[in-house]
This record gives structure tokens, sequence and C-alpha cells, in this order.
């Protein structure tokens, strides 16, 4: 198995340059907002769809989390978070979210930090999340925004003097891949409306208690390209099965679904 993309090495090259990949979570703009989303940690099992350099793995030992498992197809990456991110709590394994098999009421939290909107399936990985979660669970995620994916090739049209003119977007209804072009390669990714999204995660038996449409934080803001990201919204939810889900922009009221309480947090964002 390998991640055609993560693992060329251009753009593996390209990746770790970023600031975020440099400086960890404290410089991930949607940090800010994704943190105080997380449920207590103190002795409890986190999976990571996705982990990459491992950071959200290491941040939950950091909480106390018992055991941290970080699933991701690319070499290089896992290959990395060894380097940066390694503990004895944390197992970094090579497996796509597909394929990984999801036990029953295994997981007291699963998250997934930007990795979603690389998954055509959604629905799949929703019933297997919500499987794998203990009552109680919580499911956090962060993905890009419909409005991102659905962008025309995710890119800004400029005018004169390379302004930024404004953010097009096209066949919104039309989920599927999308080919864009991140850090100077190109990368397919897959358009799911927001109706797909949060009707999946409802559907499968969540309940969403907030979505958040994330903005980097007041101290970023003088950071290159960052007030752009105001242009544009970026989407983080949170859900549960039978209460509460926290997001900044669309409040959802919380209700009773059934005995067990499973939870959710979406987190759209932009970029990455
Ligand atoms: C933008 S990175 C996000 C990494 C990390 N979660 C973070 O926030 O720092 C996306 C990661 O998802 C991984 N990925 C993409 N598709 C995947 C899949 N189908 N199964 C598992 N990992 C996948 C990539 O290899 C990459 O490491």
């Amino acid at each position: 198995m390998a991640d055609i993309e993560y693992d060329n090495e251009a753009f593996f090259q390209e990746y770790a340059k970023m600031t975020r990949s440099q400086r960890g979570l404290a410089d991930a703009c949607e940090w800010h907002m994704l943190q105080p989303l997380f449920p207590d940690l103190q002795c409890k099992r986190v999976l990571d769809l996705g982990c990459c350099y491992g950071w959200h793995c290491k941040y939950a030992v950091e909480q106390g989390a018992a055991q941290v498992l970080g699933i991701g197809i690319s070499h290089k990456m896992l290959d990395e978070s060894q380097k940066r991110n390694a503990d004895p709590k944390i197992e970094y394994r090579l497996c796509s979210i597909a394929d990984y098999d999801y036990p029953a009421a295994a997981w007291d939290c699963v998250v997934s930090n930007l990795a979603l909107h690389y998954i055509a399936d959604l629905d799949r990985v929703f019933a297997n999340v919500h499987r794998t979660l203990k009552s109680d669970g919580t499911f956090l995620f962060y993905i890009e925004h419909p409005s991102f994916t659905a962008g025309v090739h995710q890119g800004w049209v400029y005018g004169t003097n390379d302004r930024l003119l404004y953010w097009p977007i096209d066949n919104y209804f039309l989920p599927g891949e999308r080919v864009t072009n991140f850090l100077g390669c190109e990368i397919r990714k897959q358009h799911h409306t927001l109706t797909q999204i949060l009707m999946g995660l409802l559907r499968i038996g969540f309940v969403l208690e907030a979505v958040e449409e994330a903005e980097p934080p007041a101290n970023m803001m003088d950071l290159p390209g960052m007030k752009d990201e105001l242009r544009r919204p970026m989407l983080l939810v949170k859900a549960t099965e039978e209460k509460n889900i926290k997001y900044n922009c669309l409040r959802f009221t919380s209700h009773d679904v059934s005995a067990s309480r499973r939870q959710f947090q979406l987190f759209m964002f932009s970029n990455c």
C-alpha cells in the first residue's frame, strides 16, 4: 500500500516546509477551534484516521490517553510520525481508512483531521466509526468545506498584479473526485455536499452537537494569505449519538437518540 500523493518525494518535501509541519498544532490555524472540542481523554483509547505526522496522537497522549492508534497510508508520513511524535502509548500503523477493521465498541474517541476529503464513501466511514465507538464516545473530525472541495481546481481567480478576485465554485451537486493542485503537485480529493456530510452522520445515528466554520485566530492574521481565509468558509462539526455537537456557526439542538452516546465533530477547513 502506498499513498501515491503523500509518498511522492516532491510533495513530501513541500509538505514538510509548511509552518504547521514544522511547528505542529500550535501553528495549525484550525487548532484554536478544534482543541476545545476534544472530550476528556484521561485513560481513554483514541483512534486517529489519517494521522500523518502524528500530532493529534501525541496530543491525545499528553492529555492522558491510555492507548492511541494512528493509521495512514503514506509510508513517508508514518516514518515521520515515528521521528517526531513517537510514544510507547502510540501505535502508528500503515492502513487505509477504508481497510481498518473498526472493531465494535473499541474506542472512546475517533479523530480525523484533514483526511476525510480523500475518502469517496463517507457513509461507510461514518458507519464504521459509529460501530467502533464505545457508548459515550466522540467522533471529532475536520474536513475541507464543500465550498472548498467544489472550488474550480481549488484555486482563486486572479486579477491584475496577482490580486485575488474570487473563489469560483462549480458543479456543487456533483460529488466525486476533484483534481487539485496543492503545494505544486496534482492531488485527488473527494467532494461531498454539506447535505451528504451532515445527513450521512444523522442517518447513521449520530446527533450533531455543534458545527463550526473555522476562522484563523487573530494572532495569525498577519501571516501571508491568512486574511484570505476569511473570504470563503471553513467548517467544523461535532456530534454525539445521544446529544451534543458543537459548531461555531451552525448549532443543532441536542436530543436523545439511543441509550448509547457517541459524539462526532466535523471540522472543515481549506488547503490541506
Ligand atoms: C493533510 S494530511 C493530515 C494529517 C494529519 N491528520 C494532520 O492534521 O496533521 C492527510 C493525511 O491523510 C492520509 N490519507 C489520505 N488518504 C488516506 C486514506 N484513504 N487512508 C488513510 N490515510 C489517508 C495522507 O497520507 C496524509 O497523511
